[in-house]
């Protein structure tokens, strides 16, 4: 939960309601440990970090899966995700990392707001392969060497760069000489660009014409649809250990939906705050009333 807006919350939920200690307010650790217990939760649902462990398979994230999953594990070279922001790229890229086999070595560039160098250096030092110099041709013979010894070893390795939108055409180009590192018959490293819509617009461009030819594999993610939104939050709910107690009422997941236009990142924020609305109320079932407090108070913050 974002303190900014806890904070409000737990003035505007909180002051006159039946959650306050004594006189004073309660401190939001000790509230939030007390809503899980009440909704017979281990961890909070609804947590806006990337984490693998909630990821939900909609129709359209088991697609995307298999696709980056399909392209690194048949050395397809360039691989690309477009999705708009908060629909699960980051928490997709680091579901397949951990699903590869012990076979493949990986890399994960999370902010690529860098030059070629410090680019090349940052892969090397994820790959753990040292890095003593910031020579660029030297560099790019180390990762060569590194890349020959894996794939003489049976070994495959892929890099996957996050917020591919934001990498400068240079740092692009760099990339593309990288995919020329190969064998006759392998790509020797896999790399997956993964990125917002803006990266569509970026590849488009005419110098970067030799790059968008060589991406073999393309996905796509879009929002949920109001269905998944559902099946996303009671999943979420049952990882956190929801046991079927809680959850929300058909009108909540519309009311959800409708706001959020089914961005994961924005359903959590709502849900979230929604669980609290809930709580204030004492009520395990979230309704269409807690979802609306919820809204109103990330009113001009979603
Ligand atoms: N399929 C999913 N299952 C479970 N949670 C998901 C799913 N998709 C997204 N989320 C959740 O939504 C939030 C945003 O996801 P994530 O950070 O991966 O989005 P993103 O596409 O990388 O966003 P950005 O464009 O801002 O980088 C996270 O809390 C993540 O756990
Ligand atoms: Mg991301």
């Amino acid at each position: 939960m974002e303190l900014a807006v806890a904070d409000r919350l737990a003035g505007a939920f909180l002051s006159g309601s039946r959650l306050r200690a004594g006189s004073r307010l309660m401190p939001l650790g000790r509230l939030i440990a007390m809503y899980l217990d009440f909704y017979g939760l281990k961890e909070q649902p609804f947590n806006i970090t990337p984490d693998p462990r909630f990821l939900v398979y909609t129709d359209g994230h088991r697609e995307a899966f298999d696709s980056l999953l399909y392209g690194i594990k048949s050395r397809k070279g360039f691989i690309k995700m477009v999705g708009e922001v908060g629909t699960g790229k980051t928490t997709l890229c680091r579901a397949v990392l951990r699903t590869l086999p012990n076979d493949v070595e990986s890399a994960l560039i999370l902010n690529p707001a860098m030059d070629e160098i410090q680019l090349v250096s940052a892969i090397m030092q994820d790959l753990g392969i040292p890095v003593y110099c910031n020579d660029r041709m030297r560099l790019i013979n180390l990762l060569n060497a590194y890349l020959l010894d894996q794939n003489r070893a049976g070994r495959n390795v892929v890099v996957v760069i996050d917020e591919a939108q934001n990498l400068p055409p240079a740092v692009m180009e760099q990339i593309r000489l990288l995919s020329n590192l190969e064998t006759d018959q392998d790509k020797l490293m896999q790399i997956v660009l993964a990125g917002q819509p803006e990266l569509e617009n970026r590849l488009g461009r005419n110098e970067l014409r030799q790059l968008r030819q060589r991406i073999m594999v393309s996905a796509r993610l879009e929002p949920l649809g109001r269905k998944d939104t559902g099946y996303y939050i009671s999943h979420r709910l049952k990882v956190a250990g929801a046991n079927g107690d809680s959850g929300f009422d058909s009108s909540a997941v519309a009311a959800v939906y409708r706001t959020s236009h089914g961005l994961p990142r924005l359903v959590n924020k709502i849900c979230d705050l929604a669980l609290l609305a809930g709580y204030a109320d004492r009520s395990r079932i979230i309704g269409r009333k807690h979802v609306r407090q919820a809204i109103s108070e990330l009113e001009g913050v979603i």
